[in-house]
């Protein structure tokens, strides 16, 4: 029923479902989000009001504790490779249901930042709270959220909003890449203020993603031959996701969003921990699907790649044109459009969207509304 009481608000269109709309809404929702930041005629500068008000408080943060669930704490991981590569600010990343029950140590000068689509998720919440109770000195709290009505947004000092619009299929799509989006925002905030990022990388990086629109928007175009992949899928029992580095969230949100829409079981893996353990899965029958845009990782994750091919498992490889990766056999290969390595995590996510989704549809499944899984968990 909550379907039924988004519908009068959120048209499907011409598509078939949800998901897939809120899919080909990204390249939108993400431009959306990015001009909360940059004006497009002064596009290598922060606009000067983007978390003004809050700036003396961002200015005292030593270090950040991130806390979400589900997808939104796969977002969450990318942002602590950011932080960390980017502004050498420390972040730590947590589910929020471990979080609160674990006793944790939450030091003075720490940034909370609950990402949630909804701001409703009682675990995220009840972890925010029981922080404020302790109240360690110089805590900044932020959500990060689609809902600014949300009780998470009442809660904390910041509201740094995702421009998504309303997400009615149960499995995530336009509230993770908007976002990303706002957390690479935040980080390029967090590193002006405190004068830990030149000017020029931040010019840099906020160029780039004036790029995203059309970035994103050239992925949709993988549609078609993503399809064509999907087939190999529809009677597999298990998969594999694997990158490494950026792409390492984005290969667990790739096998999360298959396992809640498809019902087929995914993990996503490190691909440098594939001799720990997930070697020993693969055969003929097992599809692997590859992160592989050509970055700083790409030459290790190649040699990944050929370990699980000289044990017969079948690859399906996303990887861009300059990594020169060619068909072969048991290798099957789409061309993501280009885009620079900090901000590959938000392209190669559209990819992993439309597989599961193309499987899903393929095996028949309630696509937006899967079994046993609700939009937003607001009881334990
Ligand atoms: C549920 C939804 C997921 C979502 C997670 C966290 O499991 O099905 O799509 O990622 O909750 O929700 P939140 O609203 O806190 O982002």
């Amino acid at each position: 029923h909550e379907i039924d009481a988004a519908q009068h608000n959120a048209d499907k269109g011409e598509f078939r479902h949800y998901m897939l709309k809120e899919i080909y809404e990204q390249p939108d929702a993400v431009a959306r989000t990015i001009e909360m930041a940059v004006d497009s005629d002064a596009p290598s500068k922060l606009r000067d009001d983007f978390l003004q008000r809050h700036e003396a408080l961002l200015k005292g943060i030593k270090q950040v504790q991130v806390i979400a669930c589900g997808t939104s704490y796969h977002a969450g991981l990318v942002a602590k490779y950011w932080f960390e590569s980017l502004t050498r600010v420390p972040c730590s990343v947590e589910v929020a249901s471990e979080f609160r029950y674990r006793n944790p140590v939450v030091v003075d000068n720490t940034l909370v930042i609950c990402i949630s689509q909804s701001g409703e998720t009682a675990d995220t919440l009840s972890a925010l709270r029981d922080i404020q109770k302790h109240t360690p000195a110089g805590l900044v709290s932020l959500a990060l959220c689609n809902v600014p009505t949300s009780s998470l947004v009442r809660e904390t000092d910041i509201f740094l909003p995702t421009l998504a619009g309303p997400e009615i299929g149960v499995a995530s799509t336009k509230a993770f890449t908007t976002q990303l989006a706002a957390l690479m925002l935040l980080v390029l905030k967090v590193g002006a203020v405190q004068a830990r990022m030149t000017d020029e990388k931040l010019s840099t990086l906020l160029e780039k993603l004036q790029a995203l629109r059309g970035q994103l928007h050239a992925s949709l175009h993988l549609d078609a031959p993503i399809k064509v992949m999907s087939e190999h899928f529809e009677y597999k029992k298990s998969c594999l996701f694997l990158g490494r580095g950026l792409q390492f969230p984005i290969a667990l949100e790739g096998a999360l969003k298959l396992k809640e829409i498809s019902y087929i079981h995914a993990e996503g893996y490190a691909a440098g921990e594939l001799k720990h353990g997930p070697l020993a899965l693969v055969d003929k029958d097992m599809p692997i699907v590859v992160l592989a845009p050509k970055d700083s990782m790409f030459d290790k994750l190649k040699a990944n790649m050929q370990e699980v091919h000289a044990r017969h498992g079948e690859l399906f490889v996303f990887a861009s044109e300059e990594s020169k990766m060619v068909a072969e056999d048991r290798m099957h290969v789409v061309y993501v459009p280009e885009v620079c390595e900090t901000l590959a995590p938000i392209v190669y996510s559209i990819p992993v969207q439309l597989l599961s989704y193309h499987v899903a549809v393929m095996r028949g499944t309630d696509v937006d509304q899967p079994r046993n899984l609700a939009k937003s968990v607001t009881v334990e």
